[in-house]
């Protein structure tokens, strides 16, 4: 399955949420999940993020893990979003800032 993983947090560009074949993106305050049950592993939606934050499970980068079980998580909680949408405000000076981990707003 494909994971959204910490570089979403606070730019939230949505551009993957339109591309989805199967409506797997779910949509929280700062961030974008995928529903680790519906995706269908068709890797449409990783050219498509401006933050590149998506990647296969088995391909995350270092210290990415733990975003596996909150994509998880949260698409169990969290509205599916089907269409792209204004990106957060200020998502263009937080591309690519580290340590937005604690930021995530569920
Ligand atoms: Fe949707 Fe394909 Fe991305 Fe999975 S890999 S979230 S099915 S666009
Ligand atoms: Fe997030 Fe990239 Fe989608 S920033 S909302 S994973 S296009």
């Amino acid at each position: 399955t494909y994971v959204v993983t910490e570089n979403c947090i606070q730019c939230k560009y949505t551009d993957c949420a339109e591309v989805c074949p199967v409506e797997c993106f779910h949509e929280g305050p700062n961030f974008l999940v995928i529903d680790p049950d519906e995706c269908i592993d068709c890797a449409a939606c990783v050219p498509e993020c401006p933050a590149d934050a998506i990647f296969a499970d088995d391909e995350l980068p270092t210290g990415q893990k733990d975003f596996i079980a909150i994509n998880a998580r949260l698409g169990r909680e969290w509205p599916v979003i089907l269409r792209k949408k204004a990106a957060l405000p200020d998502a263009e000076e937080w591309n690519g800032k580290a340590n937005k981990r604690p930021l995530l707003v569920e």
